[in-house]
């Protein structure tokens, strides 16, 4: 696993923007695995730049989304779903039929997540994905578990979780449930960037690298990945 240490948030997600770059230049039918939540927002920024400086085109990309919401509407703002258009895909020249998120409103949650597998498989390997990190190590909504997931699928968010997300959930209850991609699918990627910043994420980011490589803290498994690399702030490697 590779570790790159940045001093402010403009050069990490310059550095985050520039694994993009390469993969979409070497490959513009990439395919991506994106992410929500606070951390890529400034890569996501520096991605809508260089599209509209034309230095990139999404016009062949296909994306897969990490997961989603349940029993929230797909246009709440809260939704990911709203988050991927405000914040990445209503400012690129990506065609809509191109994006995937995951339907956390489906009658049949089973079904539609092997129908998100299934869409994965034959859009080819993920090319790069994208990754925060939770406070508790999650991947994805990939929760502290007893062993290590394989495909999408429904999850009860943890506590730490909802306190930590709860915070954008303003005027309405937060979800306790939600759909995620899962380990097995994020380690099949080719290569994965997981992007932490700020002092919150010191103590996942050290189990991450130093503890065991344990579904108790999900992202440790990243460590038996060929191709992953940590983008992080000084507070988030405070504990290496
Ligand atoms: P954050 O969330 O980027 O909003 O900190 C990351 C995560 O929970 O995976």
């Amino acid at each position: 696993m590779e570790i790159k240490v940045f001093e402010n948030d403009s050069d990490l997600a310059r550095c985050a923007a520039d694994y993009f770059e390469e993969t979409i230049t070497a490959k513009p039918d990439a395919v991506l695995g994106l992410a929500t939540g606070a951390s890529p927002v400034e890569t996501y920024k520096e991605l809508i730049r260089r599209c509209k400086a034309g230095r990139i085109s999404f016009k062949k990309v296909t994306t897969f989304n990490l997961d989603e919401y349940c029993d929230l509407p797909r246009d709440d703002k809260n939704s990911y779903y709203t988050f991927m258009r405000e914040n990445l895909f209503d400012k690129i020249d990506i065609p809509a039929e191109n994006v995937h998120i995951e339907d956390g409103n489906a009658a049949d949650p089973d079904a539609e997540c092997r129908a998100y597998d299934e869409k994965i498989k034959a859009a080819g390997r993920i090319d790069l994905q994208l990754l925060g990190i939770g406070t508790n190590g999650h991947i994805g909504f990939n929760e502290p578990a007893e062993a290590f997931t394989e495909g999408t699928f429904r999850i009860r968010l943890s506590e730490s979780t909802v306190k930590a997300n709860s915070r954008y959930f303003t005027d309405s209850a937060m979800p306790e449930y939600a759909v995620t991609m899962g380990i097995g699918s994020i380690m099949r990627a080719k290569r994965i960037l997981l992007i932490a910043t700020g002092a919150a994420k010191a103590e996942a980011i050290r189990n991450t690298v130093k503890g065991p490589i344990s579904p108790a803290c999900p992202a440790s498994v990243l460590r038996l990945h060929p191709d992953a690399v940590l983008l992080l702030d000084a507070e988030a490697a405070a504990l290496l």
